[in-house]
């Protein structure tokens, strides 16, 4: 079989992650000081696959032009294709077609983390040469996701987040077409959600008698599109990490594995992995707890933080309560400031979310 292409989707809107994602893409949110995008496009250089095209959206895809660079930072050659609007993941391939040019591929969700990256995946279709092979992971909930239906291992069915699913094996984001699958898409209407659905696609494909294999995920798989599965893809991956302290370490205790990065400064703290810190932030008279990712720059004061993760330049000071299970921003400011009245005062950007206990 000749080269495959791979093609990672990181155009769309992201609108479970707002109000993030309403100044930058979701596939540029850290997880363990990383964008998720960087770990895709590092799972598809390590499976072979280096000639690259990233769909991005007209908004978010400058700061992700900006990230990526050409790719020389991963070993790989980088196309941007904008595509104008978000009507789906098979519009996004068609989008692709030029950059595509015939070639069989590999489809990357840029949201999409998948501990295991895809080598084996590559090497089987390689080998099988079929005309889509599809990955799957049973799931709790699979009326969120694209859905299959099997009979032993073959694929009989497929449908997009169906009210009442024929099974509980989601697909996830991560795919290998022969160039069959653009003939497909081309035929497709969009769905009732508005988008052409590569899952319909895929059927189309089943339809057409085509031979499209499966294979159930190894290791874990998440879809970082909302907070919580944000937060568990940070706990995942931070769960791998090995220590490696290069900051400036004053007084502080730590325990478990910790990444300090060079330029971090940690004074009269403790800090209980796993958990990593950024170049330059500043950690003082805190507690850091377990599965915590502090960007570069963050400022932390008399605080305690837990299982949360903070964007770069982020301030959180004289917090008087632990904060966990939490997602700031870049630049975002918690403090608690002495005096009367004791109110709450708010600068609080759209469809942020804050509870208070
Ligand atoms: O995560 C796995 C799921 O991904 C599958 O189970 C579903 O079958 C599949 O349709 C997809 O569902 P989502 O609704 O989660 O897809 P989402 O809209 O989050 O888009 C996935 C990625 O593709 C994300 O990085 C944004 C990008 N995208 C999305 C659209 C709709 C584009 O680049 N262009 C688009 O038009």
């Amino acid at each position: 079989m000749e080269r495959l292409k791979g093609l990672i989707l990181s155009g769309g809107e992201g609108t479970r992650l707002r109000p993030i994602t309403h100044t930058s893409a979701k596939q540029l949110v850290p997880v363990a000081n990383k964008p998720v995008l960087f770990y895709g496009i590092e799972a598809l250089v390590e499976a072979g696959v280096t000639e690259i095209g990233i769909i991005i959206a007209p908004v978010t895809g400058g700061e992700i032009r900006e990230a990526v660079g050409d790719g020389s930072q991963f070993g790989a050659e980088v196309t941007f294709i904008e595509q104008a609007e978000p009507k789906g993941l098979a519009h996004a391939v068609l989008t692709a077609e030029e950059f595509l040019d015939g070639s069989p591929f590999a489809m990357y969700l840029g949201d999409n983390l998948l501990r295991n990256g895809l080598s084996r995946l590559v090497e089987t279709f390689k080998r099988e040469s079929p005309d889509a092979l599809i990955l799957l992971t049973p799931v709790d909930d699979p009326s969120s996701y694209g859905v299959a239906e099997l009979d032993d291992d073959r694929v009989v069915r497929l449908v997009e987040k169906p009210k009442d699913p024929p099974s509980d094996l989601a697909l996830v984001g991560v795919y290998l077409f022969s160039p069959a699958i653009l003939e497909a898409a081309r035929g497709l209407e969009p769905s009732w959600r508005g988008e052409l659905e590569i899952t319909e696609a895929i059927q189309d494909l089943i339809d057409q008698g085509l031979q499209v294999r499966s294979e159930v995920v190894e290791g874990w798989w998440k879809d970082t599109g909302q907070l919580a599965d944000m937060l568990e893809a940070n706990r995942l991956v931070l769960e791998e990490i090995r220590s490696s302290v290069e900051g400036d370490i004053q007084d502080t205790r730590i325990e478990g594995r910790v990444i300090v990065e060079p330029g971090a400064v940690l004074r009269g703290s403790v800090v209980r992995g796993p958990a990593v810190i950024g170049r330059g932030a500043v950690i003082e008279d805190s507690y850091l707890g377990p599965y915590t990712s502090v960007g570069a720059d963050v400022e932390i004061r008399r605080s305690e933080v837990e299982h949360s993760i903070i964007l770069a330049g982020a301030k959180v000071e004289d917090l008087g309560t632990r904060m966990e299970a939490s997602l700031l921003g870049r630049g975002v400011k918690v403090t608690r400031t002495e005096g009367l009245p004791r109110t709450l005062k708010l600068l609080v950007g759209d469809r942020s979310e804050i509870e208070i206990v």
